[in-house]
């Protein structure tokens, strides 16, 4: 880990200048709230870009208004669509199948994964050389395994691993066959978004991910046909050349729920409701596996909105954890929550066990090894490999020195789980966690929901 090493337990911070940067000396106190958060991040990107094939305008209400959505939509605006957006609600009237772009088409990813790839497979169609970009974390990211099935559909690439990327597209993309071997939602929606402007039928086999993609594409009544396996599931999608326009309601997401949950879990004498939360299974490995650890957590008001599953999370203080040897069925539906999810393995009694981890290290910082270092500066044990890791519990932990949490890569999840650290382990000393503006790509209002429920930070 060269550039992005987290320095910590330093005697003495340096001179901060307090910008950016919080400082927390304090656990949280007791609290019994009600919360929302922010809408579905998987859900808003999947929603602009889909807006954007249909010439009607689609309107979407809670949308999450984070940088990865605002670069959403700046490469949209660039690719035709008009876009209205407030507050309440975002209204996008799309270009249709094709694109009037001639050239010079520079695309900027920003920090987003799901961005940078799902749009190069709505691109598939587009024949001119085109440019993704993104910042340095995202830069960093593995873009081959889009561009390997892109290129089966026709597409070519002048760089196809890392961003900077130079791709072109087809104007007759030919239906694959494909095996997705990762379990990665992201690729598996390339593969769709390419599939949809293809010729024929794409035949797509996929590990187990999330499946927002596969809904929306059902409701909006795209010729699609899926059977579910233990493992993985098969999906058939035959190309088409119009899409109706996509209404919808944002449901809040669990990723950012997953930071609120812990916090009231590792809490005293707390308890916390959170509203309106997408509860499709494919996304709540994180519940399966606190409850399994002795975690007081219950689903209210249940229902069924285009598809997914939506409910209300009641979560209560919880004591005498224990430790858990995590099955790896929940890996994918956990992969965003696993750094929130090892904070209550080192409160736990016992050693945890988490494997086959490996795409862990593969999201907007190597978040196994971040995760892993972060606990070690708290004093909490582990032994890691390049895909697993034991954490030594220790329900009764006091951190014993200052921490400071920074060259992270300015990944918004391991901001926030530092954060959650801070406000539930007592220490002995400080915690200083730099890059408070990485909050923004996923989750703007985390600070104001953080102290909302009584937490003090300087
Ligand atoms: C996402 C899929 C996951 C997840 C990411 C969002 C999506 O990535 O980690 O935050 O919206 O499809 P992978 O598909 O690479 O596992």
């Amino acid at each position: 880990m060269q550039d992005h090493t987290i320095l910590v337990n330093f005697s003495k911070f340096p001179d901060q200048g307090m910008k950016n940067i919080i400082k927390i000396n304090k656990v949280i106190n007791s609290f019994n709230k009600t919360i929302y958060v922010e809408g579905d991040k998987s859900l808003s990107i999947r929603w602009v870009l889909l807006s954007s094939l249909s010439k009607k305008t689609s309107v979407a209400y809670n949308l999450l208004i984070s940088d990865d959505v605002k670069n959403a939509i700046e490469c949209i605006k660039k690719l035709g669509a008009k876009v209205k957006i407030n507050k309440k609600k975002c209204e996008i009237t799309g270009v249709g199948f094709n694109y009037k772009i001639k050239k010079d088409l520079v695309l900027n990813a920003g920090n987003s994964g799901t961005l940078g790839r799902l749009i190069l497979g709505l691109l598939i169609n587009y024949e001119n050389d085109f440019k993704l970009i993104g910042d340095k974390s995202l830069s960093k990211r593995d873009f081959s395994r889009v561009s390997t099935p892109l290129k089966k559909f026709g597409a070519s690439f002048s760089s196809s691993k890392t961003l900077p990327l130079i791709m072109k597209g087809t104007k007759n993309p030919k239906s694959i066959k494909y095996f997705e071997k990762k379990g990665s939602a992201q690729v598996k929606t390339t593969i769709m978004l390419a599939a949809l402007k293809s010729n024929g039928i794409t035949k797509i086999k996929a590990a187990k991910s999330r499946n927002h993609s596969e809904l929306l594409f059902k409701y909006l009544k795209v010729p699609l046909i899926m059977k579910e396996y233990k493992k993985y599931d098969i999906i058939h999608i035959k190309g088409i050349n119009r899409i109706k326009p996509l209404n919808y309601k944002i449901p809040g997401d669990i990723s950012s729920c997953s930071f609120f949950i812990v916090l009231t879990i590792l809490s005293k004498n707390s308890k916390l409701l959170i509203k309106n939360i997408n509860i499709n299974p494919s996304r709540i490995g994180i519940i399966h596996i606190l409850k399994k650890m002795g975690a007081l957590i219950s689903i209210k008001n249940r229902k069924k909105y285009k598809g997914e599953i939506i409910g209300d999370i009641l979560v209560r203080s919880s004591k005498n954890l224990k430790a858990i040897k995590c099955p790896t069925k929940y890996n994918s539906s956990a992969i965003d929550e696993f750094l929130v999810i090892f904070l209550v393995a080192a409160k736990s009694k016992g050693i945890s066990f988490f494997k086959d981890l490996a795409e862990l290290n593969q999201k907007e910082s190597p978040r196994l090894k971040l995760g892993s270092k972060i606990l070690n500066s708290m004093g909490i044990k582990t032994s890691l490999s390049q895909n697993s890791i034991r954490i030594y519990g220790k329900p009764d932990h006091v951190v014993p020195k200052n921490v400071l949490v920074h060259k992270f890569l300015k990944d918004h999840r391991v901001f926030m789980m530092s954060t959650i650290a801070a406000l539930t382990f007592k220490s002995e000393g400080n915690w200083i966690i730099k890059d408070l503006d990485s909050v923004k790509t996923s989750f703007p209002s985390f600070l104001k929901r953080i102290k909302y429920l009584g937490a003090k930070l300087n």
